[in-house]
């Protein structure tokens, strides 16, 4: 018997499943959960992702197990239930499963996110776990305007977020499953690889290497950029455990249910198994969280610019005009004079490290205007949580960089 629970976390070795692992069995200090297992469709050794200097070390504790399955299969979704010989049922389930790369099909979208979700949802309740805590992405196309509270109407961006957003229903309508939703905004940290602020983050790099200022494509105007440190990401979704853990779902329900509506096209979802009807009311408790910065595109410029020592600037209206209709023939433009230079910074770097995952390359999807702002007073209000990283400081960007200069994933150019 151990006072500890225990954990499973699906998916995500691409996203924020090693920074929850981190939190939940850290290098140092004590654990807090008794037994960890990690499950995703990547090998981890040898890595078929990038897995940051940290993970492999978190692998090795004796209470953390990773193993690689195909979650779109039942069996194996069930199997990963199975405790290991002597060990209670696992207690917490951590989903953070799901497709992130916005250019996939909508068949993919279906089997990878929806389905995969609905898998691990039923079994989970099957199972009687104490909390399932599912991660969402910022996949919506918030206002620039508004409250930003849970209960605002946003709309699931493109076919990416439709799928997300339908994985929550799905979830939803599980009865008996202790869901909780913890919505992200836009995620920076070490170790991170995936999303755009990373992505900004190496180019302002660049144009501070050529002593050039960064110019943005789009017009300042509002544009709410709000961001969350991984590490925020990973607590919170630990304190929502232990918080529905206590409470259960009735009472997570009533104190923080959510109507999560049906934002799909009724055409597109006549086919597809287990998309619960447009007309059913989903509730699940949600919750946003963002950092306290509430940068907008022009302040997250400004931040991670200058933090490099390059300036950042807009480009006049006329550019903004053609960026808005001909911006998937303006990429490669876009993008030849950063990506050469972040080239040139890699190979000259000592040392080299001509196969870092970072890039500086912009695709479409990183180069459209996206709107973020997802107020986060209700996770501090009713669960308590306290940001570990409320602002993205020069300490925060410098720790970041210092992490992926010593894993030789950033270039080392001081000398
Ligand atoms: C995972 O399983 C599905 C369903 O059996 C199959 O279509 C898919 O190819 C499998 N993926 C991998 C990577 O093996």
């Amino acid at each position: 018997m151990s006072a500890k629970p225990s954990a499973i976390i699906f998916g995500g070795l691409n996203t924020n499943s090693r920074t929850l692992a981190a939190h939940l069995v850290p290098l140092e200090g004590e654990a807090l959960v008794s037994n960890l297992l990690i499950i995703d469709k990547y090998s981890v050794s040898p890595p078929t992702t990038y897995l940051g200097a940290e993970f492999p070390q978190v692998l090795a504790k004796p209470n953390v197990e990773y193993r690689q399955a195909n979650l779109t299969v039942p069996a194996t979704v069930a199997s990963c239930f199975e405790p290991s010989e002597g060990q209670e049922p696992f207690t917490f389930v951590f989903d953070l499963s799901g497709e992130v790369q916005w250019d996939r099909p909508e068949e993919v979208q279906i089997e990878r996110t929806f389905n995969v979700a609905r898998l691990i949802g039923e079994e989970a309740a099957r199972r009687n776990v104490k909390a399932y805590v599912r991660l969402q992405h910022p996949f919506y196309k918030c206002s620039e305007k508004g409250s930003h509270d849970e209960a605002e109407d946003v709309e699931p961006d493109d076919v990416l977020g439709r799928w997300w957003h339908e994985s929550l229903r799905a979830l939803a309508a599980i009865p008996n499953l202790n869901l909780v939703i913890l919505r992200s905004a836009l995620v920076y940290g070490p170790y991170v690889d995936f999303n755009n602020v990373m992505n900004f983050m190496v180019v302002a790099a660049v144009y501070g290497y050529m002593k050039q200022p960064m110019k943005c494509l789009w017009a300042p105007g509002k544009h709410p950029s709000h961001t969350v440190h991984s590490e925020d990401v990973a607590g919170a979704l630990w304190a929502l455990a232990e918080w529905m853990g206590r409470v259960g779902r009735t009472e997570a329900l009533s104190v923080a249910g959510e109507v999560i509506r049906f934002k799909n096209e009724k055409s597109k979802v006549k086919a597809v198994e287990g998309v619960v009807p447009a007309d059913t009311e989903c509730k699940a408790p949600l919750f946003n969280l963002e950092d306290d910065s509430e940068l907008t595109l022009a302040t997250l410029g400004e931040t991670m610019t200058s933090f490099f020592g390059a300036g950042f600037q807009f480009h006049n209206f006329v550019v903004n005009t053609t960026a808005k209709f001909k911006l998937e023939d303006m990429v490669e433009d876009i993008n030849e004079a950063h990506v050469e230079e972040w080239t040139r910074m890699i190979t000259t770097s000592n040392p080299p490290i001509p196969n870092t995952h970072y890039s500086a390359y912009m695709d479409l999807y990183n180069l459209r205007k996206h709107v973020v702002a997802f107020n986060a007073g209700k996770i501090k209000r009713v669960v308590g949580y306290k940001l570990r990283h409320p602002k993205m400081t020069n300490e925060v960007l410098k720790d970041i960089i210092d992490k992926l200069k010593a894993e030789n994933s950033w270039p080392n150019l001081d000398s």
